[in-house]
């Protein structure tokens, strides 16, 4: 059975923070040992191009992502782990799916949308300042899934609509090229975390409210005594549901440890010692994988070398043969095995040999067709019988075109009406092709 494949990115625009460990990458990098699945992590950093513009934070965060994936437990020898920048099939495809992609599809995608809403709002035209990459973003998201075939893709609520539109991309190349493309379903993970922020918000980079998963001992310790909370003093009981600090630490306990810290919150504990619970508590959990970190961060070359080894053998082993199956669908081909359609088709050198093809139709009756490659030289009428068919076609090769007659695009033989010329074709290119057949039977 071929094996199931979950394809993941991220994009490459900041510090991977706790908020990002516990939705994100703790559950994908679990979910990466599952048996039966073919996993693809990828660094979006063409994406990341759409909302950074400082060449060095693209760089930074490709390193920082990239090592803490590694870090915590990413085995780039059991899946594919690359960057999006080292696969140049990707844009290539990404520009075969924006020639089948629907304008008025990507006008009513949200991040687009959103975007124009707030121009509206702010009384600009609604396309100021909005890139074409914002734009095309979804036609990106496509390729890099619709390149790898991939089955599930595990995203937030707010990337469903991307998938559907990669599956509707996916769909209208496949009506117009053939089947090439396998259709993606969104994974949506309902058990994960989101975590809140140092203000009790969501943890999120846009809120500027985040804890970086790496920070230093020191650091994080600091952080999380900034944490928001409300006045109660110690022997206060608490509400832990209502807590941010109780919420983090669940997000890293066993189902004990949160149990015993909520009877905790209810008989009063300060919150100083609530905060110093939480960072021993995440500490324990985060102190070897920092460790690994560091130690990868110490050596971007050796990080750098893991990325292209990924690249370059999921190039060899799917993008490249893939690109070249695609190209070939949309007629971007080889020219010299053109099908010759000119006046010198029959010339000794025409790379393409004239072949009868015999058939049925749904009217019951019987037909053939001479054709040279895919271009239909004679189009035969119906005949009641295969036989009747079959004779025409063996006179056909014997006699080489003798005895052919055409008048008004109808062709005769012995003053009997046995088909049509194909399609801007000349009376001499059958004469021409039927030649070839008599020539081999002497
Ligand atoms: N758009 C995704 C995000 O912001 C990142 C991404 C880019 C992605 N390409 C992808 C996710 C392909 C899944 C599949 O989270």
């Amino acid at each position: 059975m071929t094996p199931t494949r979950v394809l993941t990115g991220i994009t490459t625009s900041g510090t991977p923070h706790l908020g990002n460990y516990a939705g994100a990458i703790r559950p994908a990098v679990a979910a990466s040992r599952t048996p039966g699945v073919e996993s693809f992590y990828f660094l979006a950093d063409y994406h990341a191009l759409i909302k950074v513009t400082d060449p060095v934070r693209v760089q930074r965060s490709t390193l920082e992502i990239a090592a803490t994936w590694l870090a915590c437990g990413l085995d780039p020898s059991t899946v594919w782990f690359y960057r999006q920048s080292d696969i140049p099939e990707i844009p290539e495809l990404t520009w075969l799916l924006t020639c089948v992609a629907g304008k008025g599809l990507l006008n009513r995608a949200h991040a687009y949308k959103a975007a124009v809403d707030k121009n509206r709002e702010s009384g600009e035209d609604d396309d100021a300042g909005i890139s074409a990459g914002l734009f095309m973003y979804p036609v990106l998201m496509a390729a890099d899934i619709l390149i790898f075939n991939a089955n599930k893709v595990p995203v937030g609520r707010d990337q469903i609509q991307h998938i559907e539109m990669a599956r509707d991309f996916g769909q209208r190349f496949n009506h117009l090229y053939g089947e090439h493309f396998t259709l993606p379903e969104a994974a949506i993970e309902t058990q994960v975390a989101t975590l809140p922020g140092l203000d009790g918000r969501k943890m999120s980079k846009s809120y500027d409210n985040t804890i970086p998963l790496f920070a230093p001992r020191a650091t994080l310790k600091k952080l999380i005594a900034g944490i928001v909370t409300d006045s109660r003093a110690p022997g206060e009981a608490k509400d832990a549901d209502a807590s941010n600090v109780f919420q983090l630490y669940q997000a890293f306990a066993s189902a004990e440890e949160a149990a015993a810290m909520r009877q905790a919150f209810a008989d009063g504990i300060g919150w100083g010692d609530a905060k110093n619970a939480l960072f021993e508590r995440l500490d324990a959990e985060i102190a070897p994988q920092r460790e690994r970190y560091e130690a990868l961060m110490a050596k971007p070359a050796e990080i750098e070398a893991i990325l292209r080894d990924g690249a370059q053998r999921l190039r060899a082993r799917y993008a490249t043969p893939t690109l070249q199956r695609l190209r070939e669908a949309v007629g971007l081909r080889n020219l010299s095995q053109v099908a010759v359609s000119t006046a010198d088709a029959g010339d000794d050198d025409a790379p393409v040999a004239p072949t009868f093809k015999q058939y049925r139709e749904a009217d019951g009756r019987f037909y053939f067709k001479l054709l040279r490659g895919e271009r239909v030289l004679l189009q035969s009428a119906g005949f009641d019988g295969g036989r009747d068919a079959g004779q025409w076609v063996a006179r056909l090769k014997r006699d080489g075109g003798d005895g052919l007659r055409e008048a008004g695009g109808v062709l005769h033989v012995d003053g009997a009406a046995i088909g049509a010329l194909g399609d801007g074709v000349a009376l001499a290119e059958v004469v021409d092709a039927l030649a070839k057949f008599a020539e081999d039977a002497a």
